[in-house]
């Protein structure tokens, strides 16, 4: 079955938390919201703060939380001000009595306020409170101020046991609804700001050094096959995928050899890098680099075919020209081979790119001989080459298929790099129990 079609692609979506009871149900909604591909930062009131945890939600958004009015950001950019400028939608849930009250007068004093009173991109509020707190005219006032002065989307309370004990309208709204509301609210409006550096930067979790002690070998970039001394074919990989499995291989305490073809990045430092430029170059690479290597991670695009014959002089236009072509060796079957007569064997990861349907993928890991795949469909917008964005599904050997969300491709290696650290282990439990 088809997965549902992510509705908050490439949106950042600003969460705004107050202090009710039921801002512990706003953990969850971010999950939702992020869910449907939205990037979420949590914006927390004082009061909030004592509901939920800030640690949760800057774990769950990878953005630290908004919670000081006043409170500039690492590079000195004012957060609300930064949110309030990028983000597709704010949503506020729950919204207080006393939050209506302060938003209703423009009462500045929380970055929730802030926000709202600072942006153009709609703001969509869930109120959640005491039953009668919600019917008192005061409330109701602020509420119809908000939705038909200021254009906001209410997502009304619904009717429920509250947690004074009676029952009423006071219940925030069930999730999927509130999650529901921002979609209608963002509509087709353009991604207000693509360029991820604009929005406020993600933070980027501590992970323990689980690759420490590890040797991962990547290779990165478009290999080159010669034509006559000044032409090549090549193909389109940027090296950016690659670049960030070395980056994120080397931050987690790994020793990375990075064989690089033609790319257009920077190799990260800290990583043994071995230039290569032909398909024969990249093989005898990665088969020198392979014994030893806990990991190999075939990231390269390497051509299929190439000249039978590379021309010893430059050709001239002439008639025109036809060109004879071979294929290739695979050299990540080839290092299937080879791995397989290693003790302790590398575990091997493949690329895939496809465009159209992921079907041949796990096909393809029998056939290459790999423990995990991943595959993506490089004809999507937002995925494949010179994007720093991708989709994937990373396929394994027991027919597993993980269908990742669209992440910077520095998340993509990261989830990866998780899977290559948990088999690395099984394989070592494995290796032990059988030595014992
Ligand atoms: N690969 C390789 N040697 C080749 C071609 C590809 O090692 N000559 C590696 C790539 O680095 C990638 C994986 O194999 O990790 C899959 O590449 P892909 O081009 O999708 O597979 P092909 O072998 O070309 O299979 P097909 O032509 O059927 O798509």
């Amino acid at each position: 079955m088809e997965p549902p079609a992510e509705r908050l692609t490439g949106r950042l979506v600003a969460l705004g938390i107050t202090g009710s009871i039921s801002a512990y149900k706003s953990v969850e909604l971010l999950r939702l919201l992020a869910a449907e591909g939205a990037d979420v930062v949590a914006l927390l009131t004082p009061s909030a703060t004592r509901f939920v945890a800030p640690l949760t939600l800057e774990a769950l958004s990878r953005h630290a939380v908004e919670s000081d009015v006043l409170a500039l950001m690492p590079d000195r950019r004012i957060g609300h001000v930064v949110v309030a400028d990028t983000a597709d939608a704010v949503v506020v849930a729950p919204a207080t009595a006393h939050w209506l009250g302060a938003m209703a007068n423009g009462l500045a004093a929380d970055v929730v306020t802030a926000t709202c009173l600072a942006t153009s991109a709609p703001v969509v509020v869930a109120p959640a409170m005491d039953g009668e707190m919600y019917a008192h005219p005061a409330t109701q006032a602020n509420v119809r101020r908000l939705r038909d002065e200021f254009g906001y989307a209410i997502v009304e309370p619904e009717s429920g046991p509250l947690a004074s004990g009676a029952v009423g309208v006071g219940r925030l709204a069930d999730l999927p609804r509130i999650v529901d509301a921002v979609v209608a609210a963002v509509g087709s409006r353009p991604v207000r700001e693509p360029d991820r550096t604009a929005r406020p930067p993600v933070v980027v979790p501590p992970r323990e050094a689980d690759l420490a002690g590890r040797r991962i070998v990547v290779s990165a970039g478009g290999t080159q096959e010669p034509i006559d001394p000044v032409r090549f074919i090549g193909n389109r990989s940027s090296g950016r995928m690659g670049i960030a499995l070395a980056q994120a291989a080397l931050d987690r305490g790994a020793v990375v050899t990075l064989v690089a073809a033609a790319m257009s990045v920077e190799a990260p430092a800290g990583a043994e890098v071995v230039q290569v430029e032909s398909t024969a170059d990249l093989r005898a690479a990665v088969l020198a680099a392979l014994p030893g290597a806990d990991a190999l991670v075939m990231a390269a695009a390497v051509a299929d075919f190439r000249p039978r014959r590379t021309a010893p002089h430059k050709l001239v236009r002439g008639e025109g020209l036809v060109l004879d072509l071979e294929p290739t060796e695979d050299v990540l079957a080839e290092a299937a081979r080879t791995a397989a007569s290693l003790d302790p064997r590398p575990i091997l990861v493949g690329f895939a790119a496809e465009t159209g349907s992921l079907e041949r993928a796990p096909d393809k890991l029998r056939r290459k001989g790999v423990d995990l795949l991943v595959g993506n469909d490089v004809a999507e917008s937002g995925s494949g080459f010179g994007t720093d964005t991708n989709r994937v599904t990373i396929f394994d050997r027991d027919g597993g298929a993980d269908a990742l969300p669209l992440l910077a491709k520095r998340d993509v290696a990261d989830r990866l790099l998780d899977r290559v650290a948990r088999v690395l282990d099984e394989r070592d439990a494995a290796a032990q129990t059988v030595a014992r």
